[in-house]
């Protein structure tokens, strides 16, 4: 089952996510960005963009929350908030998406995406944003 966010969660999520945008290092897009993770074990993590001068490098806010979360023994991920101030309705690019799916809980839709939307934030199930996301049979968990 997918985890239900209360909007007092999901509001501190994406607060987390607009503060890291403010440490991006994209000097080269201008595109700043903030994500925040929430684990399955209720843990918090951020991440920002973290562009290079060659450019394949790059590596989006997502990933990096993400990475921070499994670095520190988290590998379940229910919530992702992602936000940037340079651009309207930020949603996480294909790669990002797929490495949700990584750390997705089993037999569930996947992480919650939060997103600022034209009306407020927005939650989408990642299984709605990467249906039939590619799973190696090897992963013990799905
Ligand atoms: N970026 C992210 O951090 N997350 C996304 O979901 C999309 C793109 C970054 C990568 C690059 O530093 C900049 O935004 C422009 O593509």
């Amino acid at each position: 089952m997918a985890k239900r966010l209360s909007n007092d969660v999901r509001e501190l999520l994406m607060t987390a996510a607009r503060r890291a945008a403010n440490c991006a290092h994209a000097p080269y897009s201008g595109v700043r960005v903030g994500a925040a993770v929430l684990t399955g074990n209720d843990r918090l993590f951020v991440g920002c963009n973290v562009e290079n001068a060659s450019y394949g490098l790059t590596t989006c806010a997502e990933r990096v929350a993400i990475q921070n979360a499994v670095a520190a023994g988290e590998k379940t991920i229910a919530a992702v908030a992602v936000f940037s101030p340079d651009i309207k309705c930020i949603t996480p690019c294909g790669a990002c998406r797929q490495v949700m799916a990584e750390f997705s809980s089993p037999a569930s839709p996947g992480p919650l995406i939060i997103v600022e939307g034209k009306k407020g934030t927005e939650t989408i199930p990642l299984g709605k944003l990467l249906p039939r996301a590619f799973c190696s049979p090897k992963n013990k968990k799905r």
